[in-house]
């Protein structure tokens, strides 16, 4: 069975196209590489012993995606990865993430709209519900008015799909992303951040290996127990295989909803300190790092309600923060060496 792995050479798209091989399914990956490398169709090859079928491809090009669907109506299902994930690039261009966020998003349900069956998966964000007033996060928690372009395209993502569903025959599921990190256990591949990484725990390894010289931590006067910010960092491989679960649910009709949503995180949230603590231990090295001002725009404190995951959809983390760590530091050693 043929699914269609959009943005499948980034980060979680590359992770989920390998467990989407273990599984048994025929992948077909488009990407524009805007944010990827073609070799990491490599890593996945070394990893399952496949060669996966790739087309370079911009979904912003209407008429690209409109032929790219014409030549491929064994596609069962969309795993619907792509768009421009960094929040501060965001606030500087805007158009460029509706452009990218949302046009391509409508440019691919256009084409599932035109089929009888159409099977769609969709990576949100835990943005979508800013800060959050109760932990953990549920899934019916308000949405609050995002804080940044890109999280602004999360919540539209989602308002489209829930529209289109009422009067198509599209099967979405939405998966709300807490914070993935981590890389494949066989280091084979991993996440692979253009320039000065802005999420923690990229910076946390390239410092340690001594690509930075010192890791900021942004604020250490939060209303939580050591004073830093609270996530839950998520392994990607757990992360994953909640795509594999997820996507079976929709082909086996077995979803209970035409559009359904679940968080996906551990349900434990970690500061700061407590994954600067573990790394250390985890890779037994001294990380160099100061106390900043807080960076503008984060929250507190935000961590996942996995009820509705693990009883609906029947899917649970599985990996600790320090196998997740473990395996983030791995990759940078490798990707060094
Ligand atoms: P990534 O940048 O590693 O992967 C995205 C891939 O999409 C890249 O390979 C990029 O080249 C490709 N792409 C971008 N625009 C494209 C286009 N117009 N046409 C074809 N390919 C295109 O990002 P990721 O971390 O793997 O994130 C995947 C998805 O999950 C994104 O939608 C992101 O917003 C969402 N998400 C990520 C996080 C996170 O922290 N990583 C958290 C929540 C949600
Ligand atoms: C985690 C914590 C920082 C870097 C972002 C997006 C969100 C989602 C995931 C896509 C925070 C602190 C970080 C550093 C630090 N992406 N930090 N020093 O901010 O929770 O979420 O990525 O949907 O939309 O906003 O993740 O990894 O940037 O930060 O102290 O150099 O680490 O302040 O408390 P965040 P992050």
């Amino acid at each position: 069975m043929k699914i269609l792995v959009t943005g499948g050479l980034g980060f979680i798209g590359s992770h989920t196209v390998v467990e989407l091989q273990n599984e048994g399914f025929e992948v077909i990956i488009v990407d524009n590489l805007s944010n990827s490398s073609e070799k990491v169709l490599d890593g996945i090859e070394n990893i399952t012993g496949i060669k996966t079928e790739f087309e370079k491809l911009d979904l912003r090009e209407k008429n690209a995606v409109t032929s790219f669907f014409d030549r491929h109506q064994d596609i069962k299902g969309v795993i619907h990865f792509a768009a421009s994930k960094a929040v501060g690039e965001s606030v500087e261009n805007p158009l460029l993430y509706y452009e990218n966020n949302i046009n391509t998003l409508v440019y691919v349900l256009q084409e599932l709209q035109k089929r009888d069956e159409a099977n769609f998966i969709f990576s949100s964000s835990c943005t979508v519900y800013g800060q959050a007033e109760k932990m953990p996060i549920t899934e019916d928690s308000a949405v609050q008015a995002a804080m940044s372009p890109y999280g602004n395209t999360k919540q539209i993502g989602e308002e489209i799909i829930t529209e289109v569903a009422k009067v198509s025959p599209i099967k979405s599921i939405v998966l709300r992303y807490f914070n993935p990190i981590g890389a494949h256990p066989s280091a084979e591949i991993g996440e692979l951040p253009l320039g000065i990484p802005q999420n923690l725990v990229p910076f946390i390894t390239q410092t340690a290996i001594g690509l930075r010289e010192q890791l900021s931590v942004y604020g250490n006067d939060y209303p939580t127990p050591d004073g830093t910010a609270i996530r839950d960092y998520i392994h990607v491989v757990d992360l994953a295989k909640a795509h594999v679960i997820a996507l079976k649910r929709l082909l086996e009709n077995k979803n209970l909803e035409k559009v359904e949503t679940f968080n996906l995180g551990t349900g434990k949230g970690s500061s700061v300190l407590e994954v600067i603590n573990a790394f250390e231990k985890v890779a037994q090295q001294k990380l160099n790092y100061k106390i900043v001002d807080r960076r503008e725009g984060d929250i507190t404190s935000a961590y996942a309600n996995t009820d509705k995951a693990n009883t609906v959809l029947g899917w649970k983390a599985e990996s600790t923060l320090e196998d997740s760590l473990s395996s983030a530091w791995k990759w940078e050693q490798k990707i060094r060496s």
